[in-house]
């Protein structure tokens, strides 16, 4: 009982963090939608249909939305009901306790530093292509992480650093900011839909399931619809920030389910038609290029379109870095404050009035890391860490429930426990057609989480003090 009490006194004691009520419903998905569309659907969209779905990835993006649907029912629940600004680890706090909190963070620590590195990738494609388009070439090596034969990705490591020295000197997400780069996003994604439907040929929707359901290739790597599914997953990770923002909220209790389920399904749409169209307008086996979108368009014949679409997709990118980024450190700073980690990661500097050594420390990692791995692995580690998240919320809507019956739930899931149970059910099964050597680096990661936490955490948890 009286650790129960103080797990709730700890949410408590961060909700009252004395930040300004001022987001609407509207501000609230329009927030999910600018951190969700990014370098699933502009870039991955392409990797995917080219190398694992064929025109099916429609499907793929089908299946991996429901999936985020169970899991975004169980984030309204919860984000009406305990709020906080820590998200799954504010909520796993409350529901499982500390150790599990901990391990939930540390997840969560992996999904936005290579979340960060992925989409920086993806930018990197645009830009590459953005400037071939002015006739500006960069040397191949300095575009390519090792594995793909070349030395570094250069522009992403580089973005990386720019948005850095952003934060540090004070960039503060600001929603009128965000607004204003959200439509500038869509109205790139209108762009395409429109020239691309004039060039729909739907033969090209023929084989529409070249690679089957799901297989696995001698050298390891996962193919087919569901295959595709776990990786274009990616697309729908950012939504769940809606949740983050419970504190600056204005109805808190009403707006966060809108918000989280408007987002969630305004962008399933999205993917949808543009993955449906992509495929439709340039053979799935032309697609495995850094900037598919642009590419498309170019090969129709539209290239002031292609340079526009792509400019748009390198200012739409850059917020949802820069939500990344700032979401890493936020993360790394609440569980410093609960003692978990160093108090070094919460100290914030007196003259900037920003965590300025954790941001220049996250920034060295994930420029790294952004330099030197490739998109598609990026992709997949960070997913096997949010469908895990994912499935610790659903699991908490259900424990919480049972644990704290009384508990105000201004949004209720009905005929509990089935939507957790689905979301359980269909997270856990793209998790398993993830290819082998994530889920290795997903243990290891788990691993060192744990040993970190025994060593250090625990000695030093302020909960536990
Ligand atoms: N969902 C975001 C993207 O696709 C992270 O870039």
């Amino acid at each position: 009982m009286r650790k129960k009490l103080l797990r709730t006194k700890a949410i408590v004691v961060h909700s009252n963090s004395g930040l300004k009520k001022c987001l609407t419903a509207f501000d609230l998905a329009l927030l999910g939608i600018g951190c969700a569309i990014g370098t699933g659907i502009f870039v991955l969209t392409g990797i995917a249909a080219a190398t694992q779905s064929g025109p099916a990835v429609i499907l793929s993006f089908i299946i991996a939305g429901v999936a985020s649907a169970f899991a975004a029912l169980s984030y309204a629940e919860l984000a009406s009901s305990i709020g906080g600004s820590g998200s799954a680890y504010g909520y796993s706090y409350v529901a499982f306790g500390e150790f599990i909190a901990w391990v939930m963070g540390w997840i969560l620590l992996l999904e936005y530093g290579v979340g960060s590195a992925a989409v920086a990738n993806g930018w990197a494609g645009y830009f590459v292509s953005t400037l071939a388009n002015f006739n500006i070439y960069l040397p191949e090596a300095l575009t390519k992480a090792p594995v793909l034969g070349g030395l570094i990705n250069l522009p992403a490591f580089a973005i990386i650093w720019i948005l850095t020295i952003l934060l540090m000197v004070g960039v503060k997400e600001s929603a009128r900011f965000n607004n204003i780069i959200v439509i500038i996003k869509l109205s790139t994604i209108a762009i395409f839909i429109t020239l691309a439907s004039m060039h729909l040929n739907t033969s090209n929707w023929h084989p529409f399931m070249p690679y089957g359901w799901f297989s696995t290739l001698e050298n390891g790597k996962n193919i087919g619809v569901l295959a595709g599914a776990s990786l274009v997953f990616f697309a729908y990770f950012g939504f769940d920030a809606v949740s983050t923002a419970a504190e600056e909220a204005k109805n808190p209790q009403r707006d966060l389910p809108i918000g989280l389920i408007v987002s969630l399904t305004f962008c399933t749409i999205i993917y949808i038609v543009v993955s449906a169209l992509l495929t439709g307008i340039v053979p799935y086996t032309e697609l495995n290029v850094s900037s598919p979108v642009a590419f498309a368009l170019t090969k129709i014949g539209y290239t002031w379109a292609s340079t526009l679409v792509a400019t748009g997709v390198l200012a739409g990118l850059i917020t949802v870095l820069l939500v990344l980024l700032y979401g890493l450190t936020r993360i790394l700073f609440a569980m410093s404050r609960d003692g978990l980690i160093s108090p070094v990661f919460s100290e914030v500097n007196p003259d900037r009035q920003t965590p300025t050594k954790i941001i220049l420390m996250c920034g060295a990692i994930v420029s790294i890391v952004a330099g030197f791995i490739p998109l598609g692995e990026l992709a997949e580690t960070v997913n096997i860490g949010t469908l895990a998240s994912f499935i610790m919320v659903c699991v908490g809507v259900i424990v919480l429930r049972k644990r704290q019956p009384n508990l105000k739930r201004p949004f209720k899931n009905p005929w509990n426990p089935l939507i957790p149970v689905l979301g359980i059910l269909s997270c856990g099964a793209l998790m398993t057609f993830l290819p082998a050597v994530t889920w290795m680096r997903f243990g290891i990661w788990i691993l060192i989480g744990i040993v970190i936490y025994f060593i250090y955490s625990i000695h030093h948890s302020k909960l536990n003090k």
